[in-house]
């Protein structure tokens, strides 16, 4: 039974990997964080099977991962762990380097200290925020680098460190130059969950606006449940190396809005430019969104499509698998459930609390 394992096991994509690699008849470790706040939405599902463990650690502490690394000997690391939010990394500059950057080299350093250099594999989460004030559209392996964030300089460290411990010491680690991708257990902070999330609230009447910024950023948006098949590739591939996974189809955040809106039964349009840019309810002649500088970004990347040539003819994965209008649908279905779900028990926690004041029930 091979060993994998996982830092960044509670987000998006560990949680999808963790799902993975355990169908694959793997032996999963995850590395988790303490918080004051011990609720892991996204792995509860896994807590308690047989073949899943958790290790307390953190990636900015060398000495937990030296224990952690030296306790599971895994087959595999998948390295997802980071501070990956883009327009947090300018309120915390140090804090992503410390993470995204050196975090890298930790983990790496960890395996040469258990002399597992010569056996462990090791994938790293790195980004299409490399290109940043992007070179050359679309991005493929070969697009110069011109990181446009503290983030993506930070990654972009990540990215150098795993290619020289690769020539330097022969090791077997390889960055998946991984595109935006979204789904149902999406952060709610990032802008296709902010939008599928607004978009059921202001359909079930929980919320009047949905406020955004940059609306003609362009993105190549796919699912996640996809794009961990591919980290596994890359590191089953026959040699290391680094691949651009994307879909090879762009939309605007616009775009995105406009189709999330339609599956939670609103027609939008949109009027103006800029700031004074707004999208309608056609049906009430309301606006239902506007554009607040609040989150604009010092610098932003707004020209994101990938050439995910590569990874088909090397890696036989399939870039189509989920399209545009599929994901922006899972995501509105999931949210408008949970947002229903969440209405009917203020109803009923509104029923019950009149009962007790009533003293209809004690
Ligand atoms: P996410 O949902 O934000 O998850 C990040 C994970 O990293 C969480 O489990 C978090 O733990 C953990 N983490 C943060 N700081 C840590 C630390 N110091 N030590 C240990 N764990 C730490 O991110 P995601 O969307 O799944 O993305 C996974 C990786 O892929 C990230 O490295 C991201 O930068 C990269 N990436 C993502 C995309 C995308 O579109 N999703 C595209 C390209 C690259 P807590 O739960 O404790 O906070
Ligand atoms: N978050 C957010 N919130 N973004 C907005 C908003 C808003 O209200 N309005 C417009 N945007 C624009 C941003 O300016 C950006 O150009 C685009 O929407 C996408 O923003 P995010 O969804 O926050 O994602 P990201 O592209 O910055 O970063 C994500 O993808 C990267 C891969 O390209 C993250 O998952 C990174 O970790 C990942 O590396």
């Amino acid at each position: 039974m091979k060993k994998a394992l996982i830092t960044g096991v509670t987000g998006q994509d560990g949680s999808y990997l963790s799902e993975f690699l355990l169908d694959k008849g793997y032996d999963v470790h995850g590395v988790i964080r303490r918080s004051s706040v011990d609720f892991r939405e996204r792995i509860a599902h896994l807590e308690g099977k047989e073949h899943f463990h958790l290790h307390y650690g953190d990636v900015s502490d060398s000495m937990s991962m030296l224990q952690v690394v030296g306790n599971v000997k895994p087959d595999e690391i998948y390295n997802l762990a980071a501070q990956s939010h883009v327009q947090v990394s300018f309120d915390v500059p140090e804090f992503t380097a410390d993470v995204d950057a050196v975090g890298v080299v930790r983990i790496l350093e960890a395996v040469r200290q258990c002399d597992l250099e010569k056996t462990c594999r090791i994938y790293q989460a790195s980004t299409s925020e490399l290109y940043g004030k992007v070179e050359e559209v679309p991005q493929s392996e070969t697009t110069h680098f011109h990181p446009y964030s503290p983030y993506a300089v930070a990654k972009l460290y990540g990215y150098w460190i795993i290619k020289e411990y690769r020539e330097a010491y022969d090791m077997f680690c390889c960055s998946g130059i991984l595109f935006n991708h979204e789904s149902e257990r999406r952060g709610e902070t990032f802008v296709t969950r902010k939008i599928t999330l607004a978009a059921s609230r202001i359909a079930q009447g929980k919320q009047e606006k949905l406020y955004l910024g940059n609306l003609s950023s362009l993105r190549d948006w796919g699912y996640a449940r996809d794009y961990v098949e591919c980290m596994w590739l890359i590191l089953q591939h026959d040699k290391p190396e680094d691949f651009v996974i994307a879909t090879g189809v762009q939309h605007s955040v616009r775009d995105f809005a406009k189709l999330a809106f339609h599956y939670a039964g609103i027609e939008v349009e949109f009027r103006g430019e800029g700031i004074d840019e707004k999208g309608y309810d056609l049906a009430t002649g309301k606006a239902v969104i506007e554009v607040s500088p609040d989150f604009y970004r010092p610098t932003d990347v707004v020209n994101l499509l990938g050439d995910p040539t590569k990874a088909k003819t090397e890696l036989g994965w399939d870039p189509s698998k989920t399209p545009f209008e599929e994901l922006v649908k899972i995501m509105v279905d999931h949210d408008m459930q949970k947002v229903a779900v969440e209405r009917a028990g203020e109803h009923v926690k509104q029923n019950l609390e009149e009962y007790l004041e009533k003293g209809i029930i004690k």
